[in-house]
């Protein structure tokens, strides 16, 4: 049986006992072999356990975090604390996965000291492995001075949530050669900073497939085909929580939503109809204490009488 990151029978526990940690070394030895890396998010413990036990190799505690369990409207409201409280979670339920967490908007957007400040947060509190920073050439400067400080960076460009309002909307990017040329010159400077991996999230597949060929480090796709190196989803997405139609490169593998909707509705119904707890659900009193309190209630009601 392989006891490497990459091999076993996923989501057998066996396994997970003997599957070794995954690092940032592991990303590039699976782009070198071809074998595709998966990323789920999660933003909690007893998720996080699952995802892990299950194999895949990286989890992100992504600021989808405002949306998915804030109930925010975009990723542009969730904190440094908030992000910071999840991550925390997160990593004690992570055995083998590598742990990323997304600086959320704002965190590194004023100047390098405070950014660094925040990445070291993720790190140092939160017990993350590495951090990701949206966006490309123009971050390129900010991310070498965060490796530099030994934190690895994972970039995402393409379509960067945090950019909705300069984008005008959820829209996929690079479209036009144009905007080819400028994703290319972004994934190429984020490869030279030395970036653990590269998100490309709402591109074309050619382009995805381009920019792939092109880099040595791993990208990782969402919403942009097959050829990226691994893939990402949002845990939302997959198991139907997410209360709103999924997009087109959404695949649902399990529909929590009615499973939830459904125990909920029986659980209320029994204890309605007094079906819950049964006798065998309560706790009993000792024999003795059983006997001793009849006596004591038998005395009283002899009293009143
Ligand atoms: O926040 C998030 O969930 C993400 C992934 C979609 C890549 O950034």
């Amino acid at each position: 049986m392989s006891i490497t990151p990459f091999g076993g029978r996923p989501g057998f526990s066996g396994d997970h006992e003997l599957r070794r940690k995954v690092t940032t070394a592991s990303l590039r030895e699976l782009k070198l072999r071809h074998e595709p890396i998966t990323c789920l998010t999660a933003y909690d413990y007893s998720t996080a356990r699952l995802v892990d036990e299950a194999g895949i190799e990286m989890i992100l505690v992504g600021d989808s975090l405002a949306q998915t369990v804030l109930g925010y409207d975009n990723t542009l409201s969730v904190t440094m604390d908030e992000m910071l409280h999840h991550v925390k979670a997160v990593r004690r339920g992570v055995k083998n996965a590598l742990l990323l967490a997304d600086m959320p908007y704002g965190s590194y957007h004023l100047d390098a000291q405070s950014a660094l400040g925040n990445a070291t947060r993720f790190v140092k509190e939160g017990g993350a492995e590495v951090v990701k920073i949206e966006g490309g050439e123009k971050r390129a400067d900010l991310i070498r001075r965060i490796i530099d400080a030994e934190i690895p960076v994972a970039g995402h460009i393409g379509l960067t949530p945090q950019s909705v309002n300069v984008m005008g909307g959820y829209k996929v990017q690079g479209k036009n050669l144009g905007d080819i040329e400028q994703l290319m010159r972004d994934a190429v400077a984020l490869d030279r900073a030395g970036v653990a991996c590269i998100v490309l999230e709402g591109i074309p597949r050619e382009v995805a497939a381009m920019i792939t060929a092109e880099v040595a480090t791993p990208t990782i796709g969402i919403g942009a085909g097959p050829e990226c190196d691994g893939q990402v989803l949002v845990f939302h997405d997959i198991l139907n929580l997410t209360f709103s139609p999924p997009a087109k490169f959404v695949r649902r593998y399990g529909d929590a939503a009615a499973l939830i909707g459904h125990a909920v509705r029986a659980f209320r119904a029994d204890v309605k109809s007094q079906q819950y707890p049964s006798d065998e659900e309560s706790y009993h009193l000792p024999k003795e204490t059983k006997a001793g309190l009849d006596t004591v209630l038998a005395r009283k009601r002899a009293m009143q009488r």
